[in-house]
């Protein structure tokens, strides 16, 4: 085949990658803007080059007529996320797309290739306009967390660097630093938890917070004992300054109590 028919058959995949890199450029966006948390980090994507294509189609005796339906990866998008849990999120967003249609998938996440290879394949059908008509063409969309990343990169190039017979020992190395690379995973995924857990503690504690002003302003509006307000005042100051959230919650109940005495009274 010519150079210049090959440019023409590149055209709608060109087109394809840089809609998507934007489509999912633009979920990060969106969460940026509600300040809320995205489960990308960032995305990338790239045309296959022609001289790799043919390689490709050489290794897999695949026809020149054949090579848009067998080479499923010209058109290639790389999604990456901060914690492996965000990888979920990423295919669940895609399945629910309708202007992407899911072909097959490939779970390396779960199912570690035996290089150390780790990352979840995605091959969509993906509709293009393009000047010369509609194209549906396919894209590999890669996801994958920042640890797993940093590693097939690395790995890319050693396999570029050894013509793809990378020395044994090399290849030791590589499989003890995916091993480290998935811990590395493990241990943020920990982290990540932990931070949810603040931030469901933080909620919880300004909610008891809030719970105990309301008690206090109704005790006082329903109460004689100006004294008893203050000492509960007093009391909710010292507790707030403790910081202790078990101690709070044992205070709000009190309060719910003498307010309920209160409530019954006036009834
Ligand atoms: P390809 O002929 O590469 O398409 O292999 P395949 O059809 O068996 O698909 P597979 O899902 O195994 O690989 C698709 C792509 O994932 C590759 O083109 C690479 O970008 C990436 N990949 C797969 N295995 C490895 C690996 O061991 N190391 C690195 N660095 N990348 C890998
Ligand atoms: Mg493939």
């Amino acid at each position: 085949m010519e150079t210049y028919m090959w440019r023409e058959i590149l055209i709608p995949y060109e087109q394809a990658v840089n809609e998507l890199v934007i489509k999912f450029e633009s979920i990060v966006n969106e969460s940026r803007r509600l300040g809320t948390y995205s489960p990308i980090e960032f995305v990338t994507g790239r045309v296959k080059k022609i001289s790799s294509i043919l390689e490709k189609a050489k290794k897999k005796q695949i026809s020149m007529s054949y090579i848009e339906e067998e080479i499923e990866d010209i058109a290639g998008i790389r999604i990456i996320c901060q914690f492996v849990e965000d990888i979920d999120r990423v295919v669940e967003l895609i399945h629910k797309r309708n202007d992407m249609e899911v072909k097959y998938e490939k779970d390396y996440v779960q199912n570690t290739k035996k290089s150390g290879y780790r990352s979840y394949h995605i091959i969509v059908y993906y509709n293009v306009h393009t000047a010369l008509g509609e194209k549906r063409i396919q894209a590999e969309i890669q996801i994958r967390t920042l640890a797993m990343n940093f590693w097939a990169t690395i790995e890319h190039s050693l396999q570029y660097k050894y013509g793809h017979n990378i020395p044994v020992a090399i290849q030791n190395r590589l499989i003890r630093s995916a091993e480290a690379a998935h811990m590395l995973d493990q241990e943020m995924s920990k982290i990540r938890d932990e931070i949810m857990d603040a931030q469901n503690s933080f909620q919880y504690k300004s909610n008891i917070i809030a719970d105990i002003l309301n008690n206090l302003q109704n005790i006082k509006k329903k109460g004689d004992d100006i004294h008893e307000v203050d000492q509960l005042q007093d009391e909710f100051y010292r507790l707030w300054e403790e910081g202790n959230l078990e101690k709070l919650v044992a205070f709000n109940k009190h309060l719910d109590n003498i307010a309920e005495v209160y409530r019954v009274q006036s009834l």
